[in-house]
């Protein structure tokens, strides 16, 4: 029997290759694929492996005709074409849950460096703590403070967890009002920006929470508070947060995530006051990318053998990916 062409479309250890390469034949592209390598793979692949930065539109699944199954290796997946997939019976899987620990360590790790002004405070001592410069302001506790999180899914609840063990006083909204704790639900978004010392942003990225906090809604937030995004970048207007970081409207920001990744040169959020910039690292622990890499392989061989995957975005395209 033939075996199913799998085209793997990021850099792989040696061992994800050879259990793939077990059932499959492999394509492996170069990193980063250009947009003609993944069209020209595209031709021929049952499976694809693939980023879930690395953007897979409704032309690229049209040079797809075999293509049965997306596995993208992350949570987020606002960059595949669900829509185009699923009328082409591609099943789309990521890899959610696994991360979820380490994207709410990555967050409180943020919340904390606002709040204890860390960033400031390494560089003052690597100075050499001048006496001739004041120190950096005092920062403060988390205990007593209130946490506004915005989506309560599995990280947003992961995210809650740790701050509850903080001290802190937790405000959540989401779509689905049944999402968390009904005592801690806030009845509206402004309500939980007027509230919290500190909002975090969990929500997917989808046309409903494309621009989510901009203008209006920073304005809402306390002088004194401060948002951390380690969602996607375009949940915030990076331009309207500039603004407000640029007047002091809000204390800080702290953003895995920004709008465009990596960032123009010129791109003004790497010069705004009082803002900590990561390279999209929620993820990026040892264990989890490991636990990702696992899920998202499963993904990928299951469809491919005809299984129901563990984690599929798109289970109305089960029927025919599962069935050629
Ligand atoms: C995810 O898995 O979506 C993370 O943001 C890394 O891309």
């Amino acid at each position: 029997m033939d075996r199913p062409v799998a085209v793997l479309a990021l850099p792989l250890p040696e061992e994800a290759i050879s259990r793939i390469a077990a059932a499959c034949d492999v394509r492996s592209l170069p990193w980063p694929p250009s947009r003609a390598e993944l069209i020209h793979a595209l031709a021929e692949a049952e499976g694809l492996l693939v980023s879930n930065q690395t953007p897979i539109t409704a032309d690229l699944l049209e040079v797809a005709p075999r293509l049965r199954v997306l596995s993208g290796f992350g949570v987020g997946y606002d960059l595949f074409d669900v829509g185009a997939a699923t009328a082409r019976g591609v099943a789309v899987c990521n890899t959610p849950d696994v991360l979820s620990d380490a994207v709410a360590d990555l967050t409180m790790a943020l919340l904390l460096a606002l709040a204890r002004r860390l960033f400031e405070n390494a560089a003052y001592a690597r100075e050499g703590w001048p006496a001739r410069l004041p120190p950096p302001p005092l920062g403060w506790d988390l205990r007593g403070k209130t946490l506004g999180i915005v989506g309560m899914g599995r990280i947003g609840r992961a995210v809650a967890h740790r701050a509850r063990a903080f001290g802190m006083r937790i405000r959540w909204f989401d779509i689905r009002p049944d999402a968390g704790d009904p005592s801690e639900r806030a009845p509206s978004l402004a309500s939980l920006l007027a509230e919290a010392d500190a909002v975090t942003l969990h929500v997917d990225l989808n046309p409903s929470t494309a621009g989510l906090i901009g203008e209006r809604e920073l304005a809402l937030m306390k002088p004194t508070a401060v948002l951390v995004n380690t969602s996607r970048g375009a949940v915030v207007d990076q331009p309207s947060l500039v603004a407000a970081l640029r007047a002091g409207r809000i204390a800080g920001a702290a953003l895995d995530v920004l709008e465009t990744e990596p960032p123009a040169p010129d791109d003004p959020i790497l010069r705004a006051p009082n803002v900590i910039l990561l390279p999209h690292v929620g993820s990026a622990t040892a264990e989890t990318r490991a636990a990702m890499l696992d899920l998202a392989i499963e993904n990928l061989l299951a469809v491919l053998a005809g299984r129901v995957p563990p984690a599929c975005v798109n289970p109305e395209a089960l029927p025919r990916a599962l069935r050629r």
